[in-house]
């Protein structure tokens, strides 16, 4: 701001000094404290740097209250005994290359509801944290570099106004969890994101698929895309994700669940309530051998197949309650060893074969709930091993209610 031409530079230096004199903290409140201290509290008139306010020796948590509308250059820089800093809610607009430097360890950096819209080259280089949190600002560009040589455990970009990330912008960055949650992305190229990720937080965007090529992280357990546009799977959309434990895909727009997906996976977890699946492939969740939660709840299937999830048996609970399943046919269950629980609850059953229940494994509880069976004759299940089946509000006893 201050490399302009003499005769310029000295027409606005006096019309208007304070411009140029890159004050980063001026009439605000400043209050610091550490876990033994109570709370200490000043007001700033003016100063250039946080170290000149917050007196140093004790490893302290800071937080300034009142307007900050620029960082400049080695604003917070030097502070030996900082441990935590909260800048939120102080209409932060800009942060300049250069304002965070020479700083511990920190345990958290807080610039959540600000209004940045971009962070520049260079920004947070070199910084070592727990927690960053970038939340609900307006960040549309992240440039190359933003975060370079950065060390941090959980970096928060949730509810910005991102549409892509592209290369380059985690540059050698050590980070675990990324929430990249409710934003409006619908681009991330190849490798943009850091390799060390364990945790991927990406609800709430626009992302269409799920390319290979683009969710390439060897470390990641846990992936979070529901309320995405997702439309389709394909065969080997995950195979580059040989951690992955829990997936969310729920409130998508998928109609259809192919082989060669989910089977040989990791997954423990998964979820994909809230679609429109119509059809599954009958070999879509074979042999996942950590597989316990299914969630189906709430698709359009119509038709139950009893040869799903062959080799899947640590199966604990499986919910395709909230679809229009018709008839539960011969062997229904004939895969399911030891399910706690079995939703099939809230479908439009009306037919149960007479050899539904056989080669049954165990099932703790059967959800048959809200179904339109007519007529229930008690052997079919006289020497099957569930513990308890909850036959309420079907034709036959809608009156009674619960059997
Ligand atoms: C300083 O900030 C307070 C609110 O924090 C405000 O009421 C006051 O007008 C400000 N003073 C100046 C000189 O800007
Ligand atoms: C907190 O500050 C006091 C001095 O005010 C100091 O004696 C104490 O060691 C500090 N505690 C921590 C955890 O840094
Ligand atoms: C500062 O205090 C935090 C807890 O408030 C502690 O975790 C950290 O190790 C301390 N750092 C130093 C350098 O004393
Ligand atoms: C980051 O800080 C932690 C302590 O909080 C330390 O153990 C680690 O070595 C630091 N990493 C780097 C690359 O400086
Ligand atoms: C700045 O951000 C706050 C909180 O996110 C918001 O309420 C406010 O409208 C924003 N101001 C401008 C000028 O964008
Ligand atoms: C990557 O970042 C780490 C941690 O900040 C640093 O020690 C290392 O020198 C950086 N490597 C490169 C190639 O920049
Ligand atoms: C499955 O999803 C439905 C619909 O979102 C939800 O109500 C239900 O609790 C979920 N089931 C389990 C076992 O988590
Ligand atoms: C799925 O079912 C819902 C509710 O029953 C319905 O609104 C929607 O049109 C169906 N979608 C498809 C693709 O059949």
């Amino acid at each position: 701001m201050c490399s302009l031409p003499l005769q310029l530079l000295l027409a606005i230096f006096l019309l208007k000094i304070s411009d140029c004199q890159e004050i980063t903290f001026k009439n605000v409140t400043v209050a610091w404290w550490n876990d033994t201290d109570s709370k200490n509290e000043i007001k700033v008139a003016t100063a250039d740097n946080l170290k000149k306010i917050v007196p140093s020796g004790e490893n302290v948590t800071v937080k300034v209250n009142g307007d900050v509308s620029v960082l400049y250059e080695q604003s917070i820089y030097d502070i030996n005994n900082l441990n935590s800093l909260e800048l939120s809610e102080v209409s932060l607009k800009e942060i300049k290359p250069g304002a965070f430097g020479k700083l511990p360890p920190l345990g958290y950096l807080d610039l959540s509801k600000n209004n940045l819209t971009e962070i520049k080259s260079g920004t947070f280089t070199n910084l070592n944290l727990s927690v960053m949190s970038l939340m609900f600002n307006s960040i549309r560009s992240l440039q190359a570099e933003a975060f370079k040589n950065v060390v941090v455990e959980e970096l928060k970009l949730s509810a910005n106004s991102l549409t892509e990330i592209p290369r380059g912008v985690f540059e050698n960055v050590t980070l675990k969890s990324l929430y990249l949650n409710s934003n409006p992305i619908h681009t991330i190229s190849p490798k943009a994101l850091p390799t060390s990720l364990t945790d991927l937080d990406l609800f709430y965007n626009q992302l269409e698929s799920i390319d290979p090529e683009v969710f390439d992280y060897p470390e990641l357990t846990s992936l979070t895309l529901d309320h995405n546009q997702i439309k389709f799977l394909r065969p080997g959309d995950l195979k580059n994700l040989p951690q992955l434990e829990d997936l969310t895909l729920s409130y998508n727009k998928l109609t259809e669940i192919p082989d060669g997906v989910f089977s040989n996976t990791n997954i423990v977890f998964l979820k994909l309530n809230y679609n429109e699946i119509s059809t599954i492939a009958t070999k879509a969740f074979d042999h996942m051998p950590k597989l316990k939660w299914l969630n189906i709840s709430k698709n359009n299937l119509t038709r139950w197949d009893n040869n799903w999830l062959a080799g899947s048996s640590k199966l604990f609970v499986f919910s395709v309650d909230y679809n229009q399943i018709t008839e539960i046919p011969d062997e229904a269950f004939k895969n399911y060893h030891g399910v706690f629980r079995l939703d099939l609850q809230n479908n439009k059953i009306s037919r149960i074969s007479v050899k539904a229940f056989h080669n049954l494994g165990h099932i703790r509880l059967l959800d048959l709930a809200n179904n339109e069976i007519e007529s229930w004759n008690p052997d079919l299940v006289a020497n099957v091993n569930i513990d308890e089946i909850d036959l309420s509000m079907n034709k036959f006893n809608a009156e009674k209610g619960s059997e």
